[in-house]
């Protein structure tokens, strides 16, 4: 059914506006965070982590999206193809935080895990399998199995937060998503979580 608020104006708002999975857990980093938004797009969560007080690396192969981050305060694009097989541009433990949203490409999965310092949060957010019903992303290579990020951070990190299923905002989608912390320490829940 057409939702007659699916604008146009609302989808760009969207794709400007910081999803609130990740948002509510971001909020915990502490401000001079390291934080990677890894195939960031147009930046939505690397300007609202840096308007935050993080220190972002904002990274996408697409240089016409990187560059509208060329003069925002406290981001440092990086174009890198993440996927042409040449090593990441990142030391390990680089990083306070992850955060991944509407991308995936599993072979590189488990070098989040070595980008992040001890303790560090991975914000994960895409799509999952039943999403084909919707739009796209409908080809399975890049929508997560059921409880696929669950399985895939089990050994190297402590779950906080996960998510899977239907969500009918910002546009009608079957998504998946994840906060976790590097390590095996359960440690603080953001306030206001229940
Ligand atoms: C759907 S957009 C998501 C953007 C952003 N994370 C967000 O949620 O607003 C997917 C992004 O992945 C980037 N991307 C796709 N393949 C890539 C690759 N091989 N290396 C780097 N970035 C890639 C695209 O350029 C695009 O900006």
């Amino acid at each position: 059914m057409v939702d007659a608020r699916d604008t146009p104006a609302r989808a760009r708002h969207a794709l400007d506006t910081p999803s609130p999975w990740v948002s509510r857990f971001a909020m915990m980093l502490p401000d001079g965070a390291e934080v990677l938004d890894l195939a960031c797009g147009r930046g939505r969560h690397a300007r609202w982590l840096a308007a935050r007080g993080c220190r972002v690396t904002a990274a996408d192969r697409d240089p016409s999206a990187l560059a509208a981050l060329d003069s925002v305060a406290g981001v440092a694009p990086c174009a890198v193809d993440l996927e042409d097989g040449a090593p990441w541009p990142w030391p390990p433990a680089s990083f306070d935080a992850v955060v991944v949203t509407n991308y995936l490409f599993r072979p590189a999965f488990d070098r989040l895990g070595a980008l992040l310092r001890p303790g560090g949060l991975l914000i994960y957010e895409t799509f999952m399998q039943g999403n084909a019903a919707f739009g796209k992303p409908s080809n399975p290579v890049f929508l997560l199995a059921p409880g696929e990020l669950l399985e895939r951070t089990r050994e190297a990190f402590t779950v906080m937060a996960f998510e899977q299923g239907e969500v009918a905002r910002p546009a009608p989608a079957m998504v998946q998503r994840i906060c976790a912390r590097k390590g095996h320490e359960t440690g603080r829940l953001p306030e206001g979580s229940a």
